[in-house]
């Protein structure tokens, strides 16, 4: 399976919001991690569909995976989609790697059995599913995760965080294509 960076701009500078996800999917980010949250299901605010929908019509052609951490989540899906959506995840195969409301923090290293146990759920059905970490991915902690069994590998701080964002999506991605070349 192809592995994939999802630059999440939780940790962009939301004043100049299409020119650092345009440099992050520059870098090699093949989805924009786009996090909804509204201050009930985790205790932090960020955008709501009308910001999707700016941010689409900057983007034409970028895939969208909107994140949704909010209450009654489903009543919102038709608004992302409208807004311009590709993929809405709520609880699926995502492994959320950190306590679910703000960037930065410190993977868990707990949720490498997580997902550990997804692919070896996946194997021996035969079913074909990507799993998709979020939080704390890192270059200290992307091969651990690849080996782990992760494809789609959210990363806000470490494409955002610091330095050129380019170059730290180019780098994170070929830490984590390395980590694909050496997994069982
Ligand atoms: C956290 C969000 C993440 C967050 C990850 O609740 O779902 O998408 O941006 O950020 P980093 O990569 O900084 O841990
Ligand atoms: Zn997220």
């Amino acid at each position: 399976m192809t592995i994939e960076l999802a630059p999440s701009i939780l940790s962009a500078n939301f004043a100049r919001l299409a020119d650092d996800a345009k440099a992050a999917l520059e870098g090699g980010g093949t989805v924009l991690h786009l996090d909804v949250m509204d201050g009930h299901f985790v205790p932090n605010i960020t955008i709501g569909p009308p910001v999707v929908a700016s941010l689409r019509k900057a983007l034409p052609d970028a895939v969208f995976d909107c994140h949704l951490m909010i209450e009654n989540p489903d009543g919102y899906i038709p608004a992302f989609a409208d807004a311009g959506a590709n993929w809405i995840s709520v609880h699926h195969v995502l492994v959320m790697s950190v306590n679910p409301g703000f960037g930065s923090q410190t993977f868990i290293h707990g949720s490498l059995n997580k997902i550990k146990t997804l692919a070896e759920v996946r194997e021996s059905l035969g079913l074909s599913f990507r799993i998709e970490v979020d939080g704390g991915v890192a270059l200290d902690t992307v091969s651990d995760i690849v080996h782990a069994g992760a494809e789609l590998l959210v990363a806000g701080n470490a494409v955002f965080g610091r330095g050129d964002i380019r170059e730290n999506a180019k780098r994170l991605l070929g830490a984590a294509r390395a980590a694909m070349l050496t997994r069982a």
